[in-house]
């Protein structure tokens, strides 16, 4: 499925429609260059669980950041990682499936996790001039998206 979105606020709207297209275990893997709009789209995710926004920041340093809504919901920044063996340290593969939501930026960095549990859905941005974005998603739960 292929959005457009003309502005920041229309990214997060499409993010906010994914967040409810969302079930535990799912693993959100976001893909796109420096400045995309992929943490823009992770304040619209995290809005449809109760998330502000406000709360939703690209600092690369922090890998991992943990909301404590239900589902748990990780937004996970994988920028600065270099080689999935930098990830075993940080405890994301015993999060990733399970019952939380996670939302990795930069997910390239992640390897390969076909194989891994959970229902990938796999979002790639890309800047198509000035404010427009085109957002391209697989493997979300279509029916849901369809009746939103
Ligand atoms: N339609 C749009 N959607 C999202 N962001 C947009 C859009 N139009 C302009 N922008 C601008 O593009 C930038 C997107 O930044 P954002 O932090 O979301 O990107 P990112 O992909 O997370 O970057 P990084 O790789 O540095 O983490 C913001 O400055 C935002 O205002
Ligand atoms: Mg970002």
């Amino acid at each position: 499925m292929r959005v457009r979105s003309d502005s920041p606020a229309g990214t997060e709207q499409t993010g906010q429609k994914i967040g409810k297209c969302l079930r535990p275990g799912d693993i959100v893997c976001l893909y796109g260059d420096l400045g995309a709009g992929k943490t823009t789209l992770v304040r619209g995710i995290a809005s449809a669980f109760g998330i502000s926004g406000r709360d939703i920041t690209s600092a690369s340093f922090t890998v991992i950041a943990e909301y404590p809504v239900s589902p748990s919901f990780y937004h996970i920044d994988l920028y600065r990682i270099k080689s999935p063996n930098d990830l075993d340290s940080t405890g994301i593969w015993d999060l990733l499936g399970g019952d939380a939501i996670s939302v990795i930026e930069w997910a390239e960095n992640l390897g390969d996790i076909t194989g891994q549990r959970g229902n990938i859905i796999r979002i790639r941005l890309s800047d198509s001039g000035s404010d427009t974005r085109e957002i391209m998603i697989e493997g979300i739960h279509e029916d849901t998206w369809n009746n939103l």
